[in-house]
């Protein structure tokens, strides 16, 4: 979280940085701040709020200079206020730093620094940095490049910053561990970002900084990158990617409604050049080209937080039904720290929309070091887990500005079932009847889900009904349960409503306790093997007087003669459903938060890119 833009070039800098924030807001959006470096002065300017509230703070200030750095920021030490909120000055205000991540041992660092006599003026962990620094240059004669390589050294946890210096107007500093950073190269210009949006359209030449990593950006002269230890890295400039660039709403209200309308395209970009409709087929390249090592895993492990992990676990479903190999989902957060038993023969597949998940990314660190091969299913091009995995596919689904995923979940579980078909093809423990078959059906999906979105005025009208609520219980089994729990966390991350999802079966141990006229129970209730069972589960629920939504195959009357309120879905295969079942609920929880007035693509406490542990 947190985004982070500089520039250093001929131009005025504050446009460019403004700009460049907007694009990274979706990182964090509680405080913004920029310093601007100019005939040896650092003009800084912060406030709560953002990146708006931070151009109306310095409307009327003097705005003018070649180089500077900027921040939005998404709290982790501090609350978000102007006093916390970055860029901070070193204590004789001669640097100023912004910084993405988090230094953890900034508590001993500050009192040692406290003891020295200085004084600080915020509770952030980044003023520490950026004091240590100037104390490293002060008290033992460092430079400012061999201060900060000392102190980077110093510090545990991750970072990515750039920094400004008042008496070297024509330099700025970047560096990174853990946390995303890239470089623009412009003629005679250098671009800072958290990730390449706010490059594209201002040069299309990128390098992606890597751990430990320091860049030099000295006006009139060549980027120079070097490590801690003042060894000179090589750097690799790549181009930036295509479709990157600040996606607009297109007539829709809400990012988030946007992105839940763009999904049967997605679907398509998705397969486009995977999957050969005549002859019902599907080609993964990295299935291709990796297909011994996929083939021989004894063991697949899928690692993912959030929205990911939900997709993951249908993911698993895809790959022990197809492929007949034992698959664990883990959240990265918990594998990381659980000590797994993991090997050579075991293939880790990675998931995350951003790319750039500090808890997968150490996921993947820790599974490479145990021998594993690493298969990354991402949406960021370039981004550190689609470099950090040996192989992987793209979802192609295009930029997701909303804070709710929507499209990158649908996507996922489209690329998870390509590899489990692919995969299952190549392994020959599908038949060959049931592949094609599912292969076709995969193809009408994209129509169907344009089916499912003419139900959104429908569906903005019942959500009007439930603002009431202040707890939701989603049910669902089989390939529907993932989507119920997918369906839960999309209302609670946007209308802030207590929202659970259970296997519908697992109701009766417990959960049904809460079970009241008040409570609305959103069942998946479509016509597949588990039908019968769910019915029975959703009269147990009528049966205690609770307020039944189900999500229903079209046509279906039996489930509909007992529910209070329906949404109907078009039949497709079981395993398919999770791709038109989440449209109505994505749905639901937009117009529910909708109706109660919520920022819904900036959700309170959210940030889009969680590169903190
Ligand atoms: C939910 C959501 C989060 C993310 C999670 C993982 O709408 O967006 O739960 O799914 O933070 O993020 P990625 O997929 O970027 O690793």
């Amino acid at each position: 979280m947190c985004g982070i833009t500089g520039y250093i070039g001929t131009r005025e800098a504050w446009p460019i940085l403004i700009e460049g924030l907007r694009r990274l807001e979706y990182r964090g959006y509680d405080s913004a701040g920029a310093a601007l470096v100019n005939n040896g002065s650092l003009s800084v300017y912060k406030a709560k709020g953002k990146v708006a509230d931070l151009e109306s703070a310095a409307a009327d200030k003097d705005r003018s200079g070649t180089a500077g750095i900027a921040h939005t920021r998404w709290a982790t030490h501090g609350e978000p206020n102007t006093a916390n909120a970055h860029p901070h000055l070193s204590p004789s205000g001669r640097l100023a730093i912004v910084h993405n991540g988090i230094i953890e041992n900034y508590a001993t660092i500050k009192s040692r620094l406290r003891q020295e006599g200085y004084e600080f003026k915020s509770t952030t962990d980044t003023e520490v940095l950026v004091y240590l620094i100037e104390y490293l240059m002060q008290k033992h004669g460092k430079g400012l490049l061999e201060a900060v390589q000392s102190a980077l050294a110093e510090v545990v946890g991750a970072y990515a910053i750039a920094l400004a210096d008042r008496d070297d107007p024509d330099m700025l500093i970047a560096a990174r561990k853990s946390s995303p950073l890239v470089i623009g190269i412009g003629d005679g210009e250098f671009y800072i970002a958290s990730d390449v949006s706010p490059i594209a359209g201002c040069t299309d030449k990128v390098v992606y900084m890597e751990d430990g990593e320091i860049a030099i950006m000295r006006r009139g002269e060549p980027l120079k990158i070097v490590d801690l230890k003042n060894v000179e890295c090589r750097h690799e400039v790549r181009p930036v990617p295509e479709n990157i660039g600040l996606a607009g709403k297109d007539g829709f209200a809400h990012f988030m409604l946007k992105e839940i309308h763009e999904q049967p395209d997605c679907i398509i970009d998705c397969m486009r050049g995977r999957v050969d409709g005549p002859l019902g087929t599907v080609r993964l390249s990295a299935v291709t080209e990796n297909k011994e090592r996929l083939s021989a895993a004894r063991r697949f492990v899928i690692v993912a937080c959030g929205t990911s992990w939900h997709a993951g676990l249908i993911g698993k479903q895809y790959i022990e039904t197809f492929c007949h190999v034992p698959v664990e989902v883990a959240y990265a957060s918990e594998f990381r720290y659980s000590n797994p038993v993991i090997d050579s023969s075991d293939v880790v597949i990675a998931i995350s929309q951003s790319g750039e998940t500090a808890d997968t990314l150490a996921a993947i660190e820790l599974a490479k070091s145990k021998g594993a091969f690493i298969y990354g299913i991402c949406n960021v091009v370039g981004s550190s887990i689609a470099r950090a995995t040996d192989t992987g596919s793209y979802i192609h689904v295009g930029p997701e500005i909303g804070v709710a995923s929507t499209k990158a979940f649908t996507g996922q579980v489209a690329v998870l079932l390509l590899l489990a078909l692919n995969l299952a093809e190549a392994m020959g423990t599908m038949k060959p009847e049931t592949y094609h078959a599912t292969v076709k059906a995969l193809m009408e999906i994209p129509d169907k889900m344009r089916e499912v979105l003419k139900s959104d005025k429908v569906i903005a009208g019942l959500s009007r009904t439930f603002t009431y609520a202040h707890n939701f219980i989603y049910l669902g089994r089989g390939f529907s349960y993932p989507v119920a729990l997918e369906g839960a966390l999309k209302l609670k991350e946007i209308s802030y409503i207590h929202a659970e999802g259970y296997p519908a079966a697992e109701m009766k141990h417990g959960p049904i306790a809460l079970i009241d006229a008040e409570m609305p129970v959103v069942f998946i209730a479509t016509k597949n093997a588990m039908y019968e069972k769910v019915l029975s589960n959703v009269q147990e629920i009528k049966a205690r007087k609770g307020r039944v939504l189900a999500v229903v195959t079209a046509g279906d009357k039996v489930v509909s003669s007992i529910a209070d309120d329906v949404l109907e879905v078009p039949e497709t295969l079981e395993c398919l459903e999770p791709l038109i079942v989440s449209i109505p609920l994505q749905l639901l929880a937009y117009h529910i938060a909708v109706c109660k007035g919520k920022d819904v693509d900036r959700p309170r406490n959210l940030a889009k890119s969680v590169t903190v542990e």
